[in-house]
C-alpha cells in the first residue's frame, strides 16, 4: 500500500480512502506540519512535492499532536501507583506503554509484520515519532543498543575493563550508549528507518544523500531492503574504508565527488530538487524524528530517571537537534522530571558550532574542516539552527577537542573491550575535558553517545608494527613474544 496508491484529484487533495489502514495513514499525514526554525512559517507536513526548506531558506522541524492509543487512556488507579519524586505522574501512561512494549517476550517473528514495530528501538516510540500503521514501516529493526555502565561507582569488578573509562573521565556514574550496535553500525539507522518509510509512502523510486560515510551506508541498506535505488554522494578519498565498502556492497550508486562533505551536501540538495529524488540527509526533518529515539531509549534504559548530562560528538548537528528535541518532548509529556544538559563536542579542526557558541551564537560560523575523525569533518553544519535551540534550551554547551585527545579517548574505549570509531571517541574526550574543567561534577550522572562501530574505521590509529608481527610457529618464539 502507501499514500501514493491513493487517488489524488488535480489540486493534490487525496480522495477518501476506503481501507482502515488507509484511513489511519491519512489521519496521521494530515496531522503533521513543518515549522521553519528560523522564521516560524508553517507548512503542511506532507505535500505532493517534498519540502526540505522554508521559503526563507531555514530548516524545518516536524510538529504533530501526540496521542496515546485509544485503549491506553490514563486509568484511575495510576494515581495510586507508587511514583517516586523523580518520575512525574503525568507521564505514567506513556511510560507504561513503552515499558510494556520493551518487555515483550522475544518471540521470533514468523513473518516480517509480526511484532516488528515493538521490536524496533525506534518504532516502539512511534506515537512520538511517526504514528503510521505498522504495515507501512520499513525496519530492520534497529535500536535496542547497549547502555554500558562505565563509571567508578556504577561499574563492578567483573567489568573492570569498562571501569577504566570512568577512571579516565573522572566520573562516578557514567554510561556509554553504543549506537554502533545498530544494524549498519551507526546511529544513522534510527533516522533512516523513518526516512525510508516516508520514501515508501511517497512511492519514491530513488533516494539520495551526501555523507561522510555512515549515512550513506545506512541509506544503501534500507533502500536495498525497500527495493529503491540508493544514490550516495561522498567526498572522494575522505571516507573510512568500512563505510565505503558498505555502500558498494549494499548496491547503492556511489558517486565520489571532488571536494569535501559540505560541497557534496550542496550538490545533493540541488540534485534532489531538480531530479525529483527523495533527499535523506538530516535536512529532511523526518530523519531527525527517528533519531529522537536515541534519547527516548536512553531515558527508558535509565528507568525514566533523566541523566544530568548528555554528551555527544557533533558534525552536521542532526543528532544534537534530535536528542535535544526528544528530551524536550519527554519533559513536556511528563516522562521525566528535568531536562538533561546537552554538551556537543566538535573536533578542533572542524569546529564551526563551537566558534558560534563562543560568541553566544551572535554569528553563524563556517570553517574549512580538517580532522582525523572523518565522520565529523564538516565545516558548515545543516542543522545549525535546530541545534542552537537545543543548546540554549537545555542550558547546554559546545566544547572542542583536538585530534590527539580524540585518539587518546578512542584507545581507552577500545582497550576496555567496547571499541568505537574515531568520531565517537570525541564524546569521551569532551567529557574528560569538561570534568577536568569543573563544568561537569564528578558525581553527576552522565551519558555519552558512541555513534559508530569500531570496524567502520578499523585502521585509523592502529600501529602497523602491532599488526605486522609474524612469528615462527614454535613455542620458543611465542614465549619470547609474550616476554615469558
Ligand atoms: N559520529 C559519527 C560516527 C557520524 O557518522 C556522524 C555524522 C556524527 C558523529 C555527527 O553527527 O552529523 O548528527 O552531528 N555523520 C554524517 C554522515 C554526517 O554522513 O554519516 P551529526
Amino acid at each position: 500500500m502507501g499514500i501514493h496508491s491513493v487517488d489524488r484529484d488535480s489540486s493534490g487533495v487525496s480522495q477518501p480512502p476506503n481501507q482502515p489502514d488507509d484511513l489511519a495513514l491519512h489521519k496521521v499525514l494530515d496531522s503533521l506540519s513543518l515549522r521553519c526554525v528560523e522564521c516560524n512559517a508553517v507548512y503542511p507536513g506532507f505535500e505532493t512535492t517534498p519540502r526540505y526548506r522554508c521559503a526563507c531558506g531555514g530548516v524545518l522541524d516536524v510538529e504533530m499532536p501526540f496521542s496515546l492509543p485509544a485503549q491506553r487512556m490514563p486509568l484511575p488507579n495510576f494515581a495510586a501507583k507508587a511514583e517516586s519524586d523523580l518520575t512525574p505522574l503525568a507521564g505514567a501512561p506513556w511510560r507504561q506503554l513503552f515499558d510494556e512494549r520493551a518487555a515483550m517476550p522475544p518471540i521470533w517473528p514468523l513473518s516480517t509484520s509480526t511484532l516488528l514495530a515493538d521490536r524496533s528501538g525506534v518504532w516502539r516510540y512511534r506515537e512520538l515519532i511517526l504514528p503510521v500503521p505498522e504495515s507501512e514501516i520499513v525496519s530492520r529493526p534497529e535500536g535496542n543498543t547497549s547502555l554500558y555502565p562505565v563509571g567508578l561507582e556504577n561499574c563492578d569488578e567483573l567489568r573492570k575493563g569498562h571501569r577504566q573509562i570512568g577512571a579516565f573521565a573522572g566520573l562516578e556514574r557514567f554510561y556509554l550508549k553504543h549506537e554502533g550496535e545498530n544494524p549498519t553500525g551507526s546511529f544513522k539507522d534510527r533516522g533512516m528507518t523513518v526516512g525510508v518509510t516516508l520514501a515508501h509512502l511517497r512511492g519514491a523510486q530513488a533516494v539520495a544523500c551526501a555523507s561522510t560515510g555512515n549515512t550513506s551506508a545506512s541509506l544503501a541498506s534500507y533502500a536495498a531492503q525497500a527495493g529503491m535505488q540508493g544514490i550516495v554522494f561522498l567526498p572522494a578519498g575522505q571516507i573510512a574504508g568500512g563505510k565505503l565498502a558498505q555502500s558498494l556492497a549494499y548496491g547503492a550508486t556511489t558517486i565520489q565527488i571532488e571536494g569535501d562533505f559540505d560541497a557534496a551536501m550542496q550538490l545533493v540538495e540541488q540534485v534532489c530538487n531538480e531530479l525529483g529524488i527523495y533527499l535523506l540527509n538530516s535536512l529532511n526533518p523526518f530523519r531527525v524524528e527517528g533519531q529522537k529515539a536515541i534519547g527516548l531509549e536512553i531515558l527508558q534504559q535509565l528507568d525514566w530517571q533523566a541523566p544530568d548530562w548528555l554528551v555527544l560528538p557533533a558534525g552536521n548537528l542532526g543528532n544534537t537537534s534530535a536528542i535535544g528535541k526528544a528530551f524536550r518532548q519527554a519533559y513536556s509529556l511528563g516522562l521525566i522530571h528535568h531536562l538533561p544538559r546537552i554538551a556537543s563536542i566538535q573536533a578542533a579542526g572542524a569546529n564551526p558550532f563551537y566558534r558560534s557558541f563562543q560568541q553566544h551564537f551572535a554569528q553563524r560560523e563556517r570553517v574549512q574542516a580538517h580532522t582525523i575523525a572523518t565522520a565529523i569533518k564538516i565545516g558548515d553544519p545543516v542543522s545549525y539552527a535546530r541545534a542552537r535551540r537545543v543548546i540554549e534550551e537545555s542550558n547546554g554547551l559546545v566544547e572542542e577537542v583536538t585530534d590527539e585527545e580524540i585518539m587518546l579517548a578512542k584507545k581507552v574505549i577500545d582497550r576496555s573491550g567496547i571499541g568505537c570509531e574515531p568520531a565517537s571517541a570525541a564524546a569521551l574526550a569532551g567529557t574528560k575535558k569538561l570534568v577536568a574543567n569543573g563544568v561537569i561534577r564528578y558525581d553527576e550522572r552522565v551519558v555519552a553517545v558512541l555513534t559508530g562501530h569500531l570496524l567502520k574505521d578499523g585502521s585509523t590509529g592502529v600501529s602497523q608494527s602491532v599488526t605486522g608481527q609474524v612469528l615462527e610457529p614454535t613455542l620458543e618464539a611465542v614465549k619470547k613474544a609474550l616476554a615469558l
